[in-house]
């Protein structure tokens, strides 16, 4: 299966509707600001790297037409196409890396003229891409080390080619393993309860001819009482200096059962999943989602009391002392991850 999640063609942004699947494969193509921040807050496009991505070609979507004349006025253009992206979804750490990076090539060649920063913006953005893909092979290469044959994996979400460019991070690991002729068996949480588990991650792992099994997310502990499950693998949203993580709503249950019956917890994420500026877990601001993915989305009718309170957290940190190691890129950090993260991402 060789399918891109996002990507720039015909001058605009064409993009998988992750809405859609797992029943149909359809793109959706944005031209402008508005559609795009409304694709990435209703999930048409979703998975922390696939969203720095979004992010990356947002601004320039943003810019592209610009008719500034200075720097200044052409740089307001840009802020503001960035705030604007940023107020779309707030976990995902990548998104506003990307945000960040996108500003900081315009105010490194404020110097040169606009339709060459335009030319900067727009390669800084398939740039993000590129960095994507190349990382997360690197990932499953690190990744697939730690897998044996014959290993049962546990899933959650989707950190898959769906959550990034076109390989996955999570995922990318299984790929690589499978790439390496290890048998493996993967078992796939629905994630209530917007299904990235049930619908995207069962849908791309089938395509991949990986041995995938669905449960809901409440079966996960028999699982593993049964022995059934050898290491748990996930992705990140966002992970502060000490190795907290934040993902999908939901992880930190897995860890707290995976150390409960003593299986390996992994995370794979990029570099630009790496919040640097954070010292814990509790300083990741966790979105909240509307009420309705949890009391009707996908069902034909209300599936709790009409008017019940509810919440719906979309994400959740996992303490860094329930993760037996994180995956990226540079390489494997294993605990005490204090000092660790920056050393490796930094040095
Ligand atoms: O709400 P979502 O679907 O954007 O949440 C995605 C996740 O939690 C993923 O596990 C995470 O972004 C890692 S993706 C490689």
């Amino acid at each position: 299966m060789n399918i891109r999640t996002i990507e720039w063609k015909d001058n605009r942004i064409k993009m998988i509707d992750q809405r859609k699947l797992p029943n149909k494969l359809e793109y959706v193509y944005i031209n402008n600001l508005k559609s795009l921040w409304q694709a990435v807050k209703t999930m048409k496009v979703r998975g922390a790297p696939a969203l720095g991505a979004a992010a990356g070609l947002g601004v320039y979507l943003g810019i592209k037409n610009s008719k500034a004349k200075t720097y200044l006025s052409f740089k307001k253009e840009l802020d503001r196409a960035a705030k604007y992206i940023a107020t779309s979804r707030p976990t995902a750490r990548n998104l506003f890396w990307a945000l960040g990076n996108m500003a900081s090539v315009a105010e490194k060649n404020r110097d040169k003229s606009i339709s060459s920063i335009k030319k900067m913006l727009f390669k800084e953005a398939q740039g993000i891409i590129e960095e994507d893909r190349a990382a997360c092979r690197k990932m499953g290469k690190f990744g697939a080390g730690l897998i044996k044959r014959n290993d049962s994996i546990l899933t959650v979400c989707n950190a898959g080619i769906l959550a990034t460019i076109d390989y996955g991070t999570a995922l990318g690991v299984i790929y690589r393993a499978k790439e390496e002729r290890k048998k493996i068996k993967v078992f796939a949480c629905e994630t209530r309860p917007v299904l990235q588990g049930a619908r995207l991650t069962t849908w791309e792992l089938m395509k991949k001819g990986i041995d995938v099994t669905l449960i809901c997310d409440n079966m996960a502990a028999t699982l593993m009482r049964q022995g059934k499950i050898d290491k748990v693998i996930s992705g990140a949203d966002r992970i502060a200096l000490n190795g907290d993580s934040a993902n999908k709503i939901g992880t930190y249950s897995l860890a707290v059962l995976a150390d409960y019956h003593k299986i390996p917890f992994y995370i794979a994420a990029p570099s630009s999943t790496f919040d640097l500026s954070i010292k814990a877990g509790g300083e990741i601001i966790i979105e909240e989602r509307s009420k309705e993915e949890v009391t009707s989305l996908f069902f034909s009718k209300p599936i709790a009391a009409r008017g019940v309170k509810v919440f719906n957290p979309a994400f959740d940190v996992t303490p860094n002392n329930l993760i037996s190691a994180i995956i990226t890129e540079k390489g494997i950090i294993r605990p005490p991850y204090t000092g660790k993260i920056k050393r490796l991402l930094t040095g």
